[in-house]
């Protein structure tokens, strides 16, 4: 007979207790402990599925010859997954309701012509897919569509069907009927992404899946999810902004440090294969408090506009506001400017804004950050054909950055007359290749100097 005994489990960390706790003492969250039924199938484990036993094998003898990746036949999606879909791997794609994740992995989906893929939604109806399909204006007729969310059925349609690749719309609505909780309960997250994880590597086919996020933009099911699946994407972008930016924050068959760029259109995401050309604001005059920035954004060269605005501060306490930008490191900008360049910050507001709506988390960015804000507090245009690549050091200093060439080139790939960066780039960067002119700089001062 079938055995079930009640525990109380707290939803931000999976933590179980026999009782209920108000504060939870593994992550220090209160009110998240909630009663879950868990059935103890005493009976047959495996009724998900069968699972043939492994044997060791010698390293020498594993074939490795059919983990051939997935073409997925979209340039951005590949290159942040590292290449194409490895054989029986569990993705896991995060991001805000609303961002596109469904229409991401439709479109994905239905892009992939040759390969059988079932797409199951737990979310939608099949005619709002359909209808979301047609928006795309993408036909395929080896797609499959799947409403469903016991976890036990979709095993079974998935052995009958035999796909390609499994799409799964979202993790949260999935339950299985091992656990007596409802659906998006940690319990049930954790039980159903390790039998769909199981279930992958078991037949050897790549699933892909979709997570909601919490208010605190984690996963929500939180880090145990992540733990369990292979690749974790996370989709993101700003409400007011069409970019979205696909990053991986964690992957076992390559990189993390790579993007992916798209941008939401009436029909679909377009893939946005040179960023810096949105990223550049598109007028012509020179205007004092903008200043651009030569970043690296994973392993692609981003140029990036800085657009500050200082005024005098009307109350007692200036305000001090970032978008895109950390706003302790612009306090931190502010004081090197007030100890090195008179500019006093008791006395001005300041509001600083990168283009584009993106997050830019390179220090290279900060040599822009305080020309854009000495130029408006100047009000001293900085010309449209020289940018920057620089860290800021807390004495004033401009350290050297990473990858500088390929800050430089991209700089001269797009039309850049002259570029500023710190003098202790300059051993072991070959210049004689560039026709951009070059300037090196050790000092805060030096560049205030320079340009006013
Ligand atoms: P959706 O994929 O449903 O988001 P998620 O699954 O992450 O919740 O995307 C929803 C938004 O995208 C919605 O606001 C409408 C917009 N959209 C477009 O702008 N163009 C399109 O072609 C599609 C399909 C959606
Ligand atoms: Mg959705």
């Amino acid at each position: 007979m079938a055995k079930s005994k009640t525990v109380f489990v707290c939803q931000n960390c999976g933590v179980q207790s026999a009782r209920w706790i108000g504060k939870c003492p593994s992550c220090n969250e209160w009110n998240t402990y909630i009663e879950e039924i868990i059935h103890r199938e005493s009976t047959d484990k495996k009724a998900l599925f069968k699972i043939s036993p492994s044997v060791p094998q010698l390293i020498t003898d594993i074939d490795i010859s059919e983990e051939k990746r997935i073409n997925t036949h979209s340039v951005e999606f590949n290159r942040v997954i590292g290449g194409g879909l490895v054989p029986g791997s569990l993705v896991l794609i995060g991001g805000e309701p609303g961002i596109g994740k469904s229409t991401l992995l439709l479109q994905i989906a239905l892009n992939l012509k040759k390969l059988k893929i079932l797409y199951i939604s737990g979310e939608e109806s099949v005619q709002q897919i359909k209808l979301r399909a047609e928006r795309l204006g993408i036909n395929n007729e080896n797609c499959y569509i799947l409403s469903e969310t016991l976890l036990e059925d979709i095993f079974i349609h998935i052995e009958k069907l035999n796909p390609d690749i499994i799409i799964i719309d979202s993790i949260q609505t999935l339950h299985t009927g091992n656990i007596e909780s409802s659906a998006g309960n940690i319990s049930q997250i954790r039980e159903c992404t390790s039998s769909i994880l199981r279930f992958a590597k078991e037949l050897s086919k790549p699933v892909l899946l979709i997570g909601h996020i919490n208010k605190e933009g984690n996963l929500a099911g939180p880090k145990v999810l992540e733990h369990i699946v292979d690749t974790v994407l996370q989709f993101e972008g700003d409400q007011n902004y069409m970019y979205r930016i696909l990053r991986a924050t964690k992957n076992r068959f390559g990189s993390t440090s790579e993007l992916g760029i798209y941008e939401m259109q009436g029909n679909g995401l377009r893939e946005v294969s040179n960023p810096s050309e949105l990223l550049l604001s598109q007028n012509d005059d020179n205007l004092s408090g903008t200043a651009i920035s030569a970043t690296i954004e994973g392993v692609r060269p981003f140029l990036i506009e800085v657009q500050a605005l200082v005024g005098s501060a009307a109350y007692s306490l200036p305000q001090r506001s970032s978008t895109g930008f950390d706003l302790r490191r612009l306090s931190m900008l502010l004081a090197v400017l007030e100890k090195r360049a008179g500019f006093r910050l008791a006395a001005k507001d300041v509001f600083l804004n990168i283009a584009g709506g993106i997050k830019v988390a390179d220090p290279a960015i900060d040599l822009a950050v305080i020309i854009a804000i000495f130029s408006s507090n100047k009000d001293i245009s900085i010309s449209k054909n020289m940018c920057f690549a620089g860290e800021i050091g807390l004495s004033g200093e401009i350290r050297a950055v990473s990858r500088v060439e390929q800050r430089i080139s991209e700089a001269e790939k797009l039309g850049f007359k002259q570029i500023f960066i710190s003098k202790y780039n300059k051993k072991g960067t070959n210049l004689s290749k560039y026709n951009i002119k070059i300037s090196f700089v050790s000092k805060v001062e030096e560049v205030f100097k320079l340009l006013f």
